[in-house]
């Protein structure tokens, strides 16, 4: 076919301004560490990731997703719920060195928990306690908006998230604020190098009390239904690459723009085969993405955008 012809008739492209990068902040100064099972995918000081934004911006990547690694973590998670906290000081730092930056938080607790779950913890049955947690939801969302964030992704999955965090962030007069959901998340082992970088691997069980069974499709749809009725801006697939169906189910379901993450271990996979020299790496990088354009993502949250961005 004639190469003119072919871009005339394209359906789907991929473009920088499609990508939510992510970025781990952890307490300290000049502190910057690789991740062994994600190489290039780094835990930052605040110092750091300011620098990094910079480098972002020369890509063309203007969108940041922020993930908090505290100093201490104790069985409420204080450190999300103080205005002096590791993300509250590094939405600050960042939003007041590059205003431009559009930046996004991730809203859950497992990263301040000792024990590592998204929520408190009932002490008698040792299981999420779903209705205290959308307590501390709403105050540790209150706390990102006024530290500045543009936009808050709540992760958890309790029930009910996305209305709570509305009425408490429309009573503390942020009633603009987008909500972005991750509202059909699967119970998945593609989340294992995150744990890693995040440090929030559950001391015990799993999260399938409160994450999706990968085998359910139906109930996949509902779940990210059930949020857009709460008030959803932004619906979200996690993980996307074994999940592409639900990509199109969603999208075909909802009127809603529709975010997928493409995980750690999606990353990891594909840096693996990289390494031992398995595949072409750009070539399956760009393809993947592509793939989840074509089943209906209009955001991409990917570790690859630096890579993408380069290429495109
Ligand atoms: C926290 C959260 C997780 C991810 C994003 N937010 C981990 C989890 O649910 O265990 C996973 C992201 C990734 O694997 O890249 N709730
Ligand atoms: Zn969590």
């Amino acid at each position: 076919m004639n190469t003119h012809l072919r871009d005339l008739v394209q359906e789907t492209h991929l473009q920088k301004e499609d990508f939510i990068y992510p970025l781990f902040i952890k307490s300290g100064k000049n502190f910057k560490k690789e991740i062994e099972s994600m190489p290039g995918v780094f835990q930052m000081s605040i110092d750091e990731a300011i620098k990094e934004c910079e480098s972002l911006k020369k890509l063309g990547l203007y969108s940041i997703i922020l993930f908090g690694i505290p100093k201490t973590k104790d069985s409420i998670g204080s450190d999300a719920l103080c205005e002096h906290g590791i993300i509250a000081s590094a939405i600050k730092a960042i939003k007041e060195a590059h205003p431009d930056m559009f930046v996004v938080t991730d809203l859950c607790f497992c990263e301040y928990t000792d024990h590592g779950h998204c929520g408190i913890l009932d002490m008698e049955t040792e299981s999420v306690n779903n209705d205290a947690t959308l307590e501390i939801l709403g105050q540790q969302a209150v706390i990102h908006a006024k530290a500045g964030a543009d936009m808050i992704a709540p992760s958890g999955m309790m029930d009910g998230t996305i209305q709570a965090l509305r009425t408490a962030l429309d009573a503390a007069g942020f009633i603009n604020l987008p909500l972005m959901a991750y509202s059909t998340k699967f119970a998945s082992a593609y989340y294992g190098p995150f744990r890693d970088v995040a440090e929030s691997s559950p001391s015990f069980g799993d999260r399938r009390t409160y994450q999706m069974n990968p085998a359910n499709r139906r109930e996949a749809i509902n779940e990210s239904i059930e949020d857009e009725k709460e008030g959803a801006d932004i619906l979200m697939i996690k993980p996307a690459l074994a999940y592409m169906d639900i990509i199109r189910d969603v999208k075909d379901n909802t009127r809603l723009p529709l975010a997928v993450y493409n995980v750690s271990g999606e990353y990891a996979m594909l840096k693996a085969a990289q390494k031992a020299g398995l595949i072409d790496y750009e070539k399956v990088m760009m393809e993947t993405l592509i793939g989840f354009k074509r089943a209906g993502a209009d955001i991409i949250i990917t570790y690859h955008a630096k890579e993408a961005a380069a290429l495109l």
